[in-house]
């Protein structure tokens, strides 16, 4: 059955071809309808040409943008947090720690606990205009633990992540052979039982925590994780300078993010190289960590990605405006590259052509946002005006 969506005020495509569309990298069409079918779009124009539909909806005028793609996301976790976000606020700093008390939380639940937790979380980023939202693995970290979180990712999503190399567990940490005997099973035992529900492998490449990884130990995890069959992404450059982003770009990641402290031969890397380096700005919000240089990168032409991070430790928020509105507000990116950075720039970042753009053959991810203009994103900060239509 075909589905017209009609009295678009301002269609927001991400396709500069279109030929009614204002030939700018939004590709923005006014008075303009999108028809979809079994899922795909199957049109997009002026609603004047529209053809016929079985269905037809009327949106009185509204922006429609393609929905969001949330490129990192952490949404599998039992347990609050809370207590340490306002100890930070007072200036405790961010180390990481706080990641074995939602592994505990975590642990301690079961299946349908921590699927109704998932289900409310991703209901929620819906309801604020996300589609396609990637999920990781990572406060398990043991072989069931971190299975069972993938498998119950993947009743969500397709774009699942293994980040058993999250940190070392404390049961890990006591004795000198620890952090080995943790990676042996990461890029073991762990990674077989993992690989059947993911498609990606992530690591948190971080010398400047005690409980990360090093540039050796993340490149191990790494290729362990190719070997198995995945695609990389890294977490890279968050609390410091490190060798994150040249490790993702050696080993042909999809992405490298956080990219908080970067050096020039990073940005070099990385302007250089088909790796994706997503900004994560909710995270220096909630960290009160420096926001990174992304004018650096879009002006050396690298391709940037927006995401969420949505996690218990870093940053509760599921909200992509949010992270619009902090990029437009505190890092200098313009409302247009924010707007392309968290869609067609974190479909990239995933690899993936048919989300985060309107066109035919697409997904039919359309959001519609509350407002005439996709300029009310950063401008209404924290008014929910975005939905994803469903
Ligand atoms: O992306 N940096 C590593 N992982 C998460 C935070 C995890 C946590 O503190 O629970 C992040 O920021
Ligand atoms: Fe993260």
């Amino acid at each position: 059955m075909a589905t017209a969506w009609a009295g678009i005020g301002e269609l927001v495509t991400n396709d500069r071809t279109h030929p009614e569309g204002d030939g700018s990298a939004l590709g923005i069409i006014t008075d303009a309808a999108v028809v979809e079918e079994g899922g795909q779009i199957v049109w997009v124009g002026a609603r004047r040409r529209m053809p016929e539909a079985d269905e037809r909806r009327d949106l009185g005028g509204r922006a429609v943008i393609p929905s969001f793609v949330d490129s990192h996301s952490h949404l599998v976790f039992a347990g609050d947090r809370s207590a340490e976000f306002t100890a930070r606020m007072t200036g405790e700093p961010y180390d990481g720690g706080g990641i074995a008390v939602s592994m505990a939380a975590t642990r301690a639940a079961t299946d349908d606990e921590l699927r109704a937790l998932l289900g409310a979380r991703i209901a929620e980023l819906r309801a604020q205009g996300t589609g396609v939202v990637e999920i990781k693995s990572g406060y398990g970290l043991d072989v069931p633990n971190e299975a069972r979180a993938l498998r119950i990712a993947r009743e969500f999503t397709e774009e699942t992540t293994f980040l058993g190399a999250h940190v070392v567990p404390p049961e890990f940490r006591g004795s000198a052979t620890g952090r080995d005997d943790y990676l042996d099973l990461v890029c073991g035992e762990m990674l077989t039982a993992c690989a059947p529900y993911a498609r990606w492998i992530d690591v948190f490449c971080e010398p400047n925590s005690a409980f990360a990884f090093t540039g050796e130990e993340s490149e191990r995890v790494l290729r362990a994780g190719l070997a198995a069959g995945l695609e990389v992404r890294v977490h890279g450059n968050q609390l410091g300078p490190g060798p994150g982003a040249e490790l993702a770009v050696a080993l042909g990641a999809a992405s490298v993010d956080h990219c908080t402290f970067l050096s020039d031969a990073d940005v070099d890397a990385l302007a250089g190289s088909a790796t994706v380096a997503t900004f994560l700005p909710g995270v220096e919000f909630s960290t009160r960590s420096p926001y990174p240089d992304v004018r650096r990168l879009l002006d050396a032409g690298a391709t940037v990605a927006l995401a969420s991070d949505c996690n218990p430790g870093t940053c509760y928020s599921s909200s992509i405006p949010f992270a619009i509105a902090v990029a437009v507000r505190d890092m200098g990116m313009t409302p247009v590259e924010a707007l392309l950075a968290a869609t067609v720039g974190a479909a990239k970042s995933l690899r993936r052509n048919d989300i985060g753009v309107l066109q035919v053959g697409a997904r039919a991810d359309l959001t519609v946002l509350d407002a005439p203009s996709y300029l009310h994103l950063a401008y209404r900060p924290g008014v929910p005006i975005a939905r994803k239509l469903a």
